[in-house]
């Protein structure tokens, strides 16, 4: 396998790994975190696999010196994380938990001590449980509650933390939280969906207008969105067509109202079939939700080929993943069609991987060629993305290190570094030194 292809990436190209709060930190019930619709979701039977939590993850909210340690050891750059919204606001508003806030300002004030770069997401898919109580993202108040939440973070980082993300994948909780049901909250609601949709938008929208205050002026904040480039699987008029409304709820969906303020009208009409989405958009919503951004965070794991009948079928081959097809190609094809439709905006990719098998040697080793493989040839596909002109600043591994996958539990290993959850000992793997080159040399 060629390991090195010779590709140089810009100077002051970033390379950094990124992980989310629920699924590293553990102590869930320590320091007066409240409950988020995580911690119900994987109490529900059957939900999660083997009936795991993220209880104790990677027990990171106790191992967090050791780990910004270790990221400076792998030599990466820019440490991509979350904050717990209800480890901060334990009921999603009013009364601050100190104890969490000092958490993450002892997190951030570690990365800068170690010549970490912070890029910080708001909300990672952890909805405190009280808010969801009260309706979660189908109410127009959680979007006003977000925003008030991320003022509050941006009053105590804006001077540590230069990049902010605010929601991490909204189409995830519209699709697997509130479509497949098989992501917290576990509702099979496509009614409720787009609602969903919407007032995440609009959250986005309110938080960033609420941040601006505390940020100074080099302070840079986007969203991070997920997004699946979708190809025909024929050529068939019905293929083409499908596809192009698929991609209006994979990409359009979101993309539009952020940067165009208006929704795809395709999609909005096939939604007006099944979901009362347009009756929650409000006057001045769409200028909310298209408050100037400074960068698109942009997370790549797969293309979606569409065929006649409007399903999905496989072309590529497949990591453990279910839903995964290994298509490095896709990650061109998105970032160049993101710079096509919707400008030059600085873009930094927040999450790109692949799980493995466990692959723990007797020896205590653990090598990880289809890692190397995946990354070696993502990365040359994003080098050619930037080669024809797009706006790419860093990379952002997902993940770290293993930790808790959501609805595959501890099961699906996606890091650079082994998590022996018995022991919790940390063990970087083959992937992690390659990667460890690649920053060195700034070159795959
Ligand atoms: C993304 C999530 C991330 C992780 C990866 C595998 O959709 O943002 O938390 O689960 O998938």
């Amino acid at each position: 396998m060629p390991v090195k292809l010779g590709l140089r990436f810009p100077e002051g190209f970033v390379w950094g790994a990124a992980t989310s709060a629920y699924q590293i930190e553990g102590a869930a019930n320590v320091d007066g975190r409240g409950p988020s619709v995580w911690d119900t979701f994987c109490r529900t039977p059957g939900k999660v696999r083997n009936g795991e939590t993220g209880d104790v993850a990677a027990d990171h909210y106790h191992r967090w010196a050791e780990d910004l340690d270790m990221i400076k050891s792998l030599g990466i750059r820019s440490y991509r994380f979350s904050v717990s919204w209800s480890r901060v606001l334990p009921t999603g508003a009013g009364l601050v938990n100190t104890k969490g806030l000092d958490f993450y300002k002892r997190l951030v004030e570690g990365m800068l001590q170690r010549g970490i770069t912070p890029m910080l997401t708001l909300y990672h898919w952890d909805t405190p449980q009280t808010l969801q109580d009260r309706g979660g993202w189908e109410e127009r108040e959680t979007a006003y509650r977000f925003a008030d939440y991320a003022a509050l973070i941006a009053q105590a980082l804006g001077d540590s933390v230069p990049c902010w993300l605010t929601l991490n994948e909204p189409k995830t909780v519209v699709q697997n939280g509130y479509l497949h049901g098989n992501h917290a909250p576990g509702h099979q609601d496509p009614a409720a969906a787009y609602v969903v949709a919407h007032h995440q938008l609009l959250a986005h929208g309110l938080a960033v207008q609420a941040m601006r205050p505390y940020l100074p002026a080099e302070g840079r904040v986007g969203p991070a969105l997920n997004l699946h480039p979708c190809y025909p699987a024929d050529e068939s008029p019905e293929a083409l067509e499908q596809t192009h409304l698929y991609d209006g709820y994979e990409n359009r969906l979101y993309l539009d109202p952020i940067f165009k303020a208006s929704y795809p009208a395709d999609t909005l009409a096939d939604i007006a079939r099944f979901s009362p989405m347009a009756s929650y958009i409000n006057d001045g919503d769409l200028k909310i939700i298209s408050e100037p951004i400074d960068l698109l965070a942009v997370q790549y794991y797969t293309p979606i080929y569409v065929n006649a009948a409007g399903k999905t079928e496989q072309r590529h081959p497949r990591s453990e993943a279910f839903w995964q097809q290994i298509y490095p190609q896709g990650l061109y094809d998105i970032l160049t069609r993101v710079k096509k439709d919707y400008g030059d905006l600085p873009l930094t990719i927040t999450e790109n991987g692949l799980p493995t098998p466990d692959l723990l040697g007797g020896d205590g080793t653990v090598d990880d060629p289809g890692r190397v493989a995946f990354f070696r040839d993502h990365f040359a596909a994003a080098h050619r993305s930037i080669t024809d002109g797009v706006n790419l600043e860093s990379f952002h591994i997902w993940s770290l290190m293993d930790n808790f996958e959501w609805q595959e539990g501890l099961g699906e290993r996606w890091g650079l570094v082994y998590v022996d959850y018995a022991t919790q000992r940390r063990i970087p793997k083959r992937s992690a030194a390659w990667y460890g080159e690649v920053i060195r040399a700034n070159e795959v």
